[in-house]
């Protein structure tokens, strides 16, 4: 009889809450731009469902709140009922094969502009603060943001409530939990991070005062859903889109300490190592203090692969380990894990285009190759 091959530590079984996943691979948010009108599509059926595994998890792709949340082309919402109901054959196709779904939501706040907003009015955020143009992910179009307008206090409630509205939607469409999209110089960090957070009143100044509109979140979404059905994911050491923070260490702690308030299922943090959205660089931080502080199940993010992400289990510096463009390039990543085998290259052209297949849902399993 063959020897089996010894189970490495990504493999392993983890009781994520109520979840029983079966394997510690998960698949990261990943935006493609392919929800035309910000309404989910037909082909992410295909998409999801490639990338599922029996009792495997997936995050969705960051997924818009209201109607103020929008700052790229073609990423879907779930505000509207259109929009549940075009997430729900989607999840549908997940959990036919098993899979544990959670859809991230986020509002890009000043990552926008006046073209992606209700009556071309100026995007919102915590300061107005502008942005200078960027070169986009996709690495050649030139990203122009409008001036963002400071929201007022007596608004911050009512954006509070989409989260929370949104949340309730994902729970509709059949998701089994959501994401809170901390992380990436979107609202919620433009609201942590003193380089855009001017404020002097109750929301900005001190750590936490900075942090309490994404408590504020936390506590809203937890108390709608249950906090058994609630992750976040922040990026403390990022400084993408001008977002960074003069003391990300004490962020992060005070981010992982407050949290434990509210009981909610998972905290999901990028790596410090992630300088920007695409490169790795080395870093002299580490996650380790947040994980230690933190009570519920860990997640990190950042440059990993197979051995790199053994390492983290098997040093208990994380619960479940999440890949972004190897999981996006391999439909059956695990099963790759698994047997070792090799890896589809990724093509960082085709993340962000419209296509419906191209570099979406046409990249070879294992068997197609063999
Ligand atoms: C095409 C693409 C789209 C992404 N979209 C999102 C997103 O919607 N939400 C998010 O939090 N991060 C997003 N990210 C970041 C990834 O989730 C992940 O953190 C990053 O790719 C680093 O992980 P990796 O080294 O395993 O790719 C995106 C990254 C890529 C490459």
């Amino acid at each position: 009889m063959a020897a089996e091959a010894p189970t490495i530590p990504l493999l392993t079984p983890y009781k994520l809450g109520k979840f029983n996943l079966s394997h510690r691979v998960v698949l990261a948010p990943l935006m493609r731009q392919r929800s035309y009108g910000n309404v989910p599509q037909p082909h992410a059926i295909l998409y999801y469902s490639q990338r599922t595994s029996k009792g495997g998890l997936l995050i969705a792709e960051a997924t818009g709140v209201s109607n103020t949340a929008q700052g790229y082309a073609d990423t879907p919402g779930i505000w509207t009922k259109e929009q549940v109901e075009a997430w729900k054959p989607i999840v549908d196709a997940v959990h036919a094969k098993g899979g544990v779904f959670f859809c991230q939501i986020w509002h890009t706040g000043r990552v926008s502009n006046q073209g992606f907003q209700p009556s071309g009015q100026a995007p919102l955020s915590s300061s107005d603060r502008p942005l200078t143009p960027q070169i986009q992910a996709n690495g050649f179009n030139v990203a122009d943001f409008t001036p963002p307008r400071r929201l007022r206090i007596e608004e911050i409630p009512q954006i509070v409530n989409d989260f929370r509205l949104a949340a309730r939607n994902a729970i509709e469409a059949g998701f089994d939990g959501v994401e809170i999209h901390g992380a990436h110089g979107y609202l919620i960090d433009q609201f942590m991070k003193d380089q855009v957070n001017d404020r002097t009143d109750q929301y900005g100044g001190s750590l936490e005062n900075r942090c309490r509109f994404a408590l504020e979140i936390v506590e809203a979404v937890s108390n709608e859903i249950g906090a058994d059905r609630v992750g976040i994911r922040l990026s403390p050491f990022a400084d993408y889109m001008e977002s960074g923070d003069s003391n990300p260490e004490a962020l992060g702690l005070y981010m992982a300490e407050s949290l434990n308030k509210y009981k909610i299922l998972y905290c999901h943090m990028v790596e410090p190592r992630m300088k920007t959205l695409g490169e790795k660089s080395e870093s002299p931080h580490s996650l380790v203090p947040m994980r230690k502080a933190f009570k519920g199940s860990f997640l990190v993010v950042g440059g990993y692969d197979r051995e790199d992400g053994n390492r983290a289990i098997a040093e208990n510096r994380t619960d479940l380990v999440v890949y972004g463009r190897l999981f996006l390039a391999n439909p059956d990543l695990p099963k790759r894990f698994k047997l070792n085998a090799p890896l589809n290259k990724y093509n960082r052209d085709t993340f962000y285009i419209s296509d419906p297949i191209l570099g979406y849902t046409d990249y070879p399993f294992l068997e197609d190759i063999a």
